[in-house]
C-alpha cells in the first residue's frame, strides 16, 4: 500500500503519491470549480437510470462490490441502506448531509465550498437509483462560503438543463452539533427543531415527508459519484481491503499546515503529519474521531495507522476523519474539562441520563482540574459514565463518554497532578481544541437557520 496523504486550501501543493487526490483533484486554492471544470477533470456522470424505483439497481452493485462505508462518522456500509431505501415502499427522499457539526472537522463544507459538483452528481446518482425525485442538501448556516457555493452549482446545474435529473434544492441547518445526527435533520426538513428523534420509524423507512430517505454524508456520496465513473476496481485500488478508498481527513494542532487532506485509508499517520509540513512542536497525545473519538498517546503515534481495523487496539475508531494533536504546552486536563462542558451543553435535553449525566462528568471533570473535587473523583467519573452509556436516544453520550473516558486514561497522571495540586500555568493559556462560539452552543441553534 502506498502511504499517502495529498493536501488542501492552507498546505502547499505536496508530492502526490500514486492514485491520490481523488475527492480534491484539481481543486483550486480559492472557490469552486464550475460545472465545466468538474467535467474536464472527471468526464460525464454515467447515463441515469431511469426515474422507476429499482430494488437492485446496477449502481448499488458497484457502490457494494467497491466496499464503500460511510464517511459520516458511522462507517455503515452505504450499499446496504440503499438496498434498505429501495425496498421501503414509497418513493424516496436523498439527503445530502453536510451539516458537520464536529467543531474539528472541516471536510464536508471543503467538498461543498471546492468540489460541489462532485457531491451533487453523488446526490443525483443515489436518487436515480433510488428512484427519488428530490435530493436536499444539507449545510450548517454557518459555512457561509460552503452554502453558496452550493447554491451557485445547483443553479448552474439547472442553467445546464437535464429535465432527467431529479430536483435538488440547498437546506440550510442550524450550526449545532446535533444537526448533522440523522432523525434531527430529518426532523427539522420536516419542519420540527433539529433534535433527534426517539426511534422507530428510522430515516429509511419514514423520513422527510413520511417517505423512505437516504441519509449520506456528503463525502460518501462524492465517492459514490466517482465508484459509478471508474467502478469498484478502482476504488480498491486503495486502502485496505475491509476499509477501500480514500478518506478525507481535518488534521489540526501543531503541524505546520494544518487543514484537510486526502489520504489512503490505512496510511500511516506520519506521512499524513509529513503531508502537514510536519510537527512544529511537541506533541503530547492525538485525539482520533473527533469530540465522539478517542485519545491516543504520542508514544502510541509513530506506528499508528489511520483505519478503523487498525485503531480499533487503541479503542479508536476515525470517525468522521478528525484527528487534532494536541502540544506538550496544553493542559490536558483543563481541555478535556473545557470540552466536556461543551459536550454536555449540546444535549438535546430529552434523556434524563444524558442531560443529568454528561452535566456532572463535567462538573467533577472541571473540579478536578481546578482541584477542588471531592475524594474518589476517578471512581465517581467510572460511574457516572457506566450510568450514561447507552442511555440516550441517540449516540451523542455514548461519544460524549468515549472522549472523557479516553482522556482520563491518558492524562492519567496530569489528573492526578490537578486534584493534589490544583491549576497549572497551562491552565491559563487559550484552549487549544476548538469550541464553536457562544451563540452556536445556545439550544436556541437547533431552530430555523437563515443564511444571515
Ligand atoms: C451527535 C451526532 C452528530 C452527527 N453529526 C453528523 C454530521 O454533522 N454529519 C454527518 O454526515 N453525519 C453526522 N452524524 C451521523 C449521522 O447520524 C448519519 O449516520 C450519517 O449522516 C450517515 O451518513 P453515512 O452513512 O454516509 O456516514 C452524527 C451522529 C451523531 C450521533
Ligand atoms: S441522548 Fe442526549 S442528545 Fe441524544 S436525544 Fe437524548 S438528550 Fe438529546
Amino acid at each position: 500500500m502506498s502511504s499517502a496523504a495529498s493536501a488542501y486550501a492552507q498546505a502547499p501543493p505536496p508530492s502526490q503519491p500514486a492514485g491520490l487526490p481523488r475527492l480534491l483533484a484539481g481543486v483550486p486554492a480559492h472557490g469552486a470549480l464550475s460545472l465545466q471544470e468538474h467535467l474536464e477533470i472527471h468526464g460525464e456522470a454515467p447515463r441515469k437510470p431511469r426515474r422507476r424505483r429499482r430494488s437492485e439497481s446496477p449502481l448499488i452493485a458497484r457502490i457494494e462490490a467497491a466496499g464503500l462505508l460511510g464517511r459520516g462518522g458511522g462507517a455503515f456500509p452505504t450499499a446496504r441502506k440503499l438496498r434498505s431505501v429501495a425496498s421501503a415502499g414509497r418513493r424516496p427522499v436523498v439527503v445530502v448531509n453536510a451539516a458537520e457539526g464536529e467543531p474539528a472537522s472541516l471536510k464536508d463544507r471543503t467538498l461543498m465550498r471546492a468540489r460541489p459538483h462532485l457531491v451533487l452528481d453523488g446526490g443525483e446518482l443515489a436518487a436515480s437509483s433510488l428512484g427519488a425525485e428530490e435530493v436536499i442538501v444539507c449545510v450548517c448556516a454557518g459555512a457561509r462560503a460552503s452554502a453558496e457555493q452550493a447554491a451557485a452549482a445547483i443553479a448552474e446545474r439547472s442553467r445546464a438543463g437535464d429535465s432527467s435529473s431529479p430536483r435538488i434544492r440547498l437546506q440550510l441547518v442550524p450550526n449545532h452539533y446535533l444537526s448533522g445526527q440523522e432523525s434531527a435533520l430529518v426532523s427539522y426538513l420536516n419542519g420540527r427543531r433539529a433534535l433527534p428523534t426517539f426511534t422507530p420509524p428510522l430515516p429509511f423507512e419514514q423520513g422527510v415527508g413520511r417517505a423512505p430517505t437516504l441519509v449520506s454524508n456528503a463525502e460518501t456520496l462524492a465517492h459514490l459519484a466517482l465508484i459509478a465513473r471508474h467502478g469498484p476496481e478502482w476504488f480498491r485500488e486503495l486502502g485496505t481491503p475491509s476499509e477501500p478508498g480514500s478518506a478525507l481527513v481535518t488534521l489540526s494542532g501543531p503541524v505546520a499546515h494544518p487543514g484537510v487532506y486526502e489520504i489512503e485509508l490505512g496510511a500511516p499517520l506520519s506521512s499524513l503529519i509529513d503531508a502537514a509540513g510536519g510537527a512544529t512542536d511537541g506533541v503530547r497525545a492525538a485525539l482520533v474521531g473527533g469530540y465522539a473519538g478517542s485519545w491516543i498517546d504520542a508514544g502510541r503515534l509513530p506506528s499508528l495507522a489511520l483505519s478503523d481495523e487498525y485503531l480499533a487496539q487503541h479503542r479508536a475508531r476515525l470517525g468522521a476523519g478528525v484527528v487534532l494533536l494536541l502540544s506538550e504546552h496544553a493542559c490536558p486536563a483543563a481541555e478535556t474539562a473545557r470540552v466536556a462542558r461543551w459536550l454536555a451543553s449540546q444535549s438535546s435535553g430529552q434523556c434524563g441520563p444524558c442531560v443529568n449525566g454528561l452535566q456532572a462528568l463535567a462538573m467533577t471533570l472541571t473540579e478536578t482540574a481546578r482541584g477542588v473535587a471531592r475524594a474518589k473523583a476517578e471512581e465517581r467519573i467510572a460511574r457516572l459514565a457506566s450510568l450514561v452509556q447507552g442511555r440516550g436516544a441517540c449516540a451523542h453520550p455514548d461519544g460524549a463518554v468515549e472522549f472523557i473516558l479516553s482522556a482520563v486514561q491518558i492524562f492519567g497522571s496530569e489528573f492526578a497532578d490537578h486534584a493534589r495540586l490544583g491549576t497549572c500555568e497551562a491552565c491559563a493559556l487559550a484552549g487549544e481544541l476548538p469550541i464553536p462560539d457562544a451563540a452556536a452552543r445556545a439550544h436556541g441553534g437547533l431552530r430555523r437557520a437563515r443564511l444571515a
